[in-house]
């Protein structure tokens, strides 16, 4: 298909692109080791222009993938089938703070971060973060209903998006909703297209929840010498009637990775231990924070903890949030990996890292695992170390549907941030049957008969 002559005539040269370095980073995002190249990069400014840009593809059939950052960990951004791939990114307006209202209007290519600062110069707060928050942009974090370290206490994406502006796959262009706290009118638009991973239109501008700014933290590095303590302490912290805004699970390994990957070794922590929570406890007032920590140094002291590490300055905590979010960074320089996102009830993330260690044992993988435990969201990172091909791209899917299939079997499903994209779509038979696989595909069709949107994704065999 000859793309120059279909979309030429919609952006100016330099914001169309069909060769160049440029085409290299559209190839890619920050799932494994794939590598797609799309036949041609569109830099749209507006909305119009995305329309008119979907419009063409929609008669040329072209398959159309949105991306923004580029840090996605289910290959969403990938344009498997080639086309079109449009890039969000300078679409990046921070359009209106509505302090009145406690909301603000975004387009999607605002990185998280940005808008995070932006909102708290103002005593407002964004409450997702995911760890890639300098980095990854809202439009991502919708079309993959991203959470991060603190949906613990304030939810996921989802939780904070009130309206959409979509343009449809044929280039008409829509609201999903009102701008309103409350909305009962009609199906959720918007709360279908959250997470909807590119698959039925292209987000072009958002409207999001603010909070007041919460400015007191307290964090707590706490170290175990048994992951099962560890896991089981997450959920009686909560039955304890503590509201922490974190609870980050790191095994061992994953902070020793982290530690060498970052050169940053500051924080001494002792061979015997098995696994550390990262526990967070925010509040508008001082007063607020020591009842909250008194109760969970008494779970904590219950279930056999080690010492805990209260971080004493904003430098100590900054230096422990680092560590946790570069861990997925560490695993990747480590080996080749593949990473599931599984999430279970939290009460049973022990026996979820049991069962992972023991898949682990009888395939013969090493696992370093991560992640968001209070949510009971682990991040299974499965090192290919000196793996063979054969395992690598044959008996390792086994192990990995053994291991859904555990999952589901627990009242999980499997992906609780990152998405199915491209790498767990053929195990989406694990988490719904034939029937709810084909309300989902009702669904898709409805919004996209031509199929052209973000093509080869989230649908076994697509
Ligand atoms: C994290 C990313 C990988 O939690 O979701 O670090
Ligand atoms: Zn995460």
């Amino acid at each position: 298909m000859n793309y120059r002559n279909i979309f030429q005539n919609i952006l100016p040269p330099e914001r169309l692109h069909f060769d160049g370095d440029i085409m290299e980073f559209h190839s890619k995002d920050e799932t494994e080791d794939l590598h797609f190249r799309p036949g041609v990069v569109a830099e749209p400014v507006s909305t119009m222009e995305v329309s008119a840009l979907i419009r063409m593809a929609f008669e040329h059939e072209v398959p159309v993938t949105a991306g923004g950052a580029r840090t996605g960990l289910s290959g969403g951004a990938l344009a498997i089938k080639g086309g079109l791939v449009l890039s969000l990114r300078r679409m990046n307006k921070i359009l209106l703070i509505d302090e009145k209202n406690h909301q603000v209007i975004v387009e999607p290519g605002v990185i998280t971060e940005v808008l995070q600062n932006a909102v708290s110069e103002k005593g407002l707060f964004y409450a997702v973060d995911p760890a890639s928050q300098g980095t990854c942009t809202i439009g991502g974090n919708i079309a993959e209903n991203s959470g991060g370290p603190r949906a613990v206490k304030y939810g996921v994406t989802k939780d904070w998006v009130l309206n959409l502006e979509v343009v449809l796959p044929d280039g008409r262009v829509i609201e999903t909703g009102a701008n309103t706290l409350k909305n009962s009118t009609g199906y959720n638009l918007t709360g279908l297209i959250v997470g909807s991973e590119g698959t039925l239109g292209v987000v072009t501008r958002a409207t999001l929840k603010l909070l007041p700014l919460p400015r007191f933290q307290a964090l707590m590095l706490v170290p175990f010498t048994s992951i099962t303590n560890a896991c089981k302490t997450v959920s009686e912290i909560f039955r304890a009637g503590a509201m922490p805004s974190a609870v980050e699970f790191m095994e061992h390994d994953a902070m020793v990775l982290t530690q060498e990957f970052t050169g940053n070794k500051e924080i001494s922590i002792d061979p015997t231990d098995k696994a550390y929570l990262l526990i967070e406890v925010d509040g508008f007032d001082e007063s607020e924070i020591m009842p909250q920590c008194e109760r969970i140094l008494s779970v904590l002291e219950e279930n056999g903890s080690g010492e805990v590490l209260f971080a004493q300055s904003d430098s100590e905590k900054e230096q422990l949030w680092f560590l946790r979010r570069r861990v997925g960074e560490a695993v990747k320089a480590a080996s080749i990996y593949k990473e599931e996102d599984t999430v279970v009830p939290r009460g049973m993330l022990p026996d979820l890292m049991l069962a992972v260690k023991s898949i682990g044992e009888k395939y013969g993988f090493r696992s370093i695992c991560y992640g968001h435990a209070g949510d009971g969201n682990l991040h299974i990172n499965i090192l290919r170390d000196d793996l063979s091909d054969q395992f690598w791209s044959v008996e390792l899917n086994k192990a990995i549907r053994e291991l859904f299939d555990v999952v589901v079997a627990m009242g999980g499903t499997l992906s609780g941030e990152h998405g199915i994209g491209l790498v767990q779509k053929d195990f989406m038979d694990i988490a719904f049957s034939p029937d709810e696989l084909s309300v989902l595909k009702m669904i898709k069709n409805g919004f996209d008969p031509k199929g052209i949107m973000n093509p080869g994704k989230m649908f076994p065999n697509s």
